[in-house]
């Protein structure tokens, strides 16, 4: 089980509604409905930086195309089989610490 991993301070997140990139461009940070979700920063349609995009009906919307991605599931509303990935976080000690994907499950 791989360790978690420290992506930025509990007041660098994002407040409710909005978006930011984190890890050098990799995530992708939103708070919505009061909720931090982590996400693979590339849109899975043409992989355009989610991180950038704005929040609208509670998903993550693509600033290139406007694919919206739902923040549970990772999956995109225009084609529920493209997903990104949805990281399992913790926030501890005042940081936000993601637990990396495993390329074997
Ligand atoms: S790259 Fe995200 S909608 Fe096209």
């Amino acid at each position: 089980m791989p360790d978690l991993v420290r992506v930025c301070s509990e007041n660098e997140l994002p407040a409710e509604g909005k978006v930011c990139e984190m890890a050098g461009g990799a995530l992708c940070v939103a708070r919505v409905g009061g909720e931090i979700v982590v996400l693979d920063n590339l849109c899975p349609h043409e992989a355009g930086p989610l991180g950038q995009g704005m929040i609208e009906d509670g998903r993550v919307v693509c600033p290139f195309h406007g694919w919206a991605i739902d923040v549970k599931t990772g999956a995109a509303l225009e084609d529920p089989a493209e997903k990104v990935w949805v990281y399992e976080y913790v926030i501890q000690d005042g940081a936000l610490l993601v637990r990396p994907q495993n390329p074997s499950a």
